[in-house]
């Protein structure tokens, strides 16, 4: 049985359609602060398999030994956090709290249950700043805001620990950026509010709730100016947290990069849903926003050689599956 934190959100629906499909039991834990169950009966009709699901907090230390207890659970896929960047700006300690302290209270249940078998979802974002590319995992970490210092710090507190008690099995996975969607358009992202991530935001575009991009800036040391990321399909995305568990079968600590390997620029990514949509996505050239970095894309070789894993989809297909979803639940699941 894996317990699945962040279960009902965005990677964690995908995570666990994948856990199923590889006859994985899941039991989910979300404290829905950003997702609703409704994820969570789309999985389940999809997979036809059932899930089980406890709406608690990852920072209720006994909700969750209790439920580790009850489940049989023999390993933990931790993606409960807090993630908006321009958020954890203005308040960091929800975030060290949420995301830090949440976490040291999940691991202490973990050890208390004897359960030592974790996978961790760790971002990009710890690297900061190039210095240069691609990213691998020796590159330097210097997270330029509070909610990358979360993940920073976990990955910390991850490592000590293992160093003290080397019985335990520990992945942690670096995204990069998740987009995309589930083929069938069940599951996907669901953003509330305005999206802060440039592909929700390209797709509300597309279907006429938001009038137009904004592309914050142009003039970057880029071939057409624009910020270049590491685009990467949900569902490849889900599919390296399978290899990473079947690679926690000895003890030991693994950081690995999940990313494509291959940068596309924003203006790469709007010509390419303008594509599979037939629609045409009006933007204007804003300001270059504060913290963003000109280009940034992994270095995904270590994945492949420790744990065989390899992201195998296009951008068009990420373009085309997140236009799918958008289409088919305008209001992702609240209109549904
Ligand atoms: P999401 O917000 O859709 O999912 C996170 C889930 O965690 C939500 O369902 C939320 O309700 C839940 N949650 C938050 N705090 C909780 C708590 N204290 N207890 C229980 N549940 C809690 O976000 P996502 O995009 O699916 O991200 C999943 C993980 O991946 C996060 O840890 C995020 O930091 C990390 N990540 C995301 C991205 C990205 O671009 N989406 C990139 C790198 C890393
Ligand atoms: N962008 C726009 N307009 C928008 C939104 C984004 O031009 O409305 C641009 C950004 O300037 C950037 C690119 O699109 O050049 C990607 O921006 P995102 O906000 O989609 O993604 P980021 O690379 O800034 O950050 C994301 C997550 C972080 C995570 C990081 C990992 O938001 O949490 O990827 O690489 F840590």
């Amino acid at each position: 049985m894996i317990l699945l934190t962040g279960g009902t959100g965005y990677i964690g629906s995908h995570v666990c359609m994948a856990l199923l499909d590889a006859g994985h039991d899941v039991v989910a834990v979300d404290n829905l602060s950003n997702s609703s169950r409704a994820s969570l009966e789309r999985v389940k009709s999809l997979s036809g398999r059932t899930v089980s699901f406890w709406h608690a907090d990852i920072q209720n230390e006994e909700a969750i030994y209790e439920i580790l207890r009850a489940c049989g659970v023999t390993a933990v896929v931790h993606l409960a956090g807090l993630k908006a960047v321009a958020e954890s700006n203005v308040a960091p300690l929800t975030y060290y709290e949420n995301n830090v302290l949440g976490t040291m209270r999940l691991v202490s249940a973990m050890k208390r249950a004897n359960v030592k078998s974790l996978v961790f979802s760790s971002s990009a974002t710890v690297y900061g700043m190039p210095t240069y590319l691609p990213l691998d995992e020796k590159h330097p970490l210097r997270p330029t805001n509070p909610y990358g210092r979360t993940k920073f710090f976990v990955e910390e507190m991850l490592k000590d620990l293992y160093k003290s008690e080397n019985d335990w099995r520990i992945a942690i996975l670096r995204y990069f950026n998740p987009v995309g969607a589930h083929e069938s358009g069940l599951i996907g992202e669901d953003p509330r509010g305005t999206p802060n991530n440039l592909l929700p935001f390209v797709a509300q575009v597309a279907i006429g709730k938001r009038e137009k991009l904004v592309i914050w800036g142009n003039d970057y040391n880029t071939s057409d100016g624009t910020g270049i990321r590491d685009f990467i399909h949900v569902v490849d995305l889900a599919s390296g947290h399978l290899c990473a568990l079947s690679h926690l079968k000895e003890p030991g600590l693994l950081t690995a990069n999940l990313g494509t390997g291959k940068g596309a620029s924003v203006l790469e990514v709007v010509r390419t849903f303008e594509a599979v949509s037939g629609r045409s996505i009006p933007y204007a050239i804003g300001e270059r926003r504060v913290g963003d970095v000109a280009v940034c894309y992994a270095d995904p070789t270590l994945a492949a050689a420790r744990f065989g894993w390899k992201a195998t989809r296009s951008l068009t297909q990420m373009c085309a599956d997140h236009w799918r979803w958008q289409l088919k639940n305008p209001n992702g699941y609240g209109g549904t």
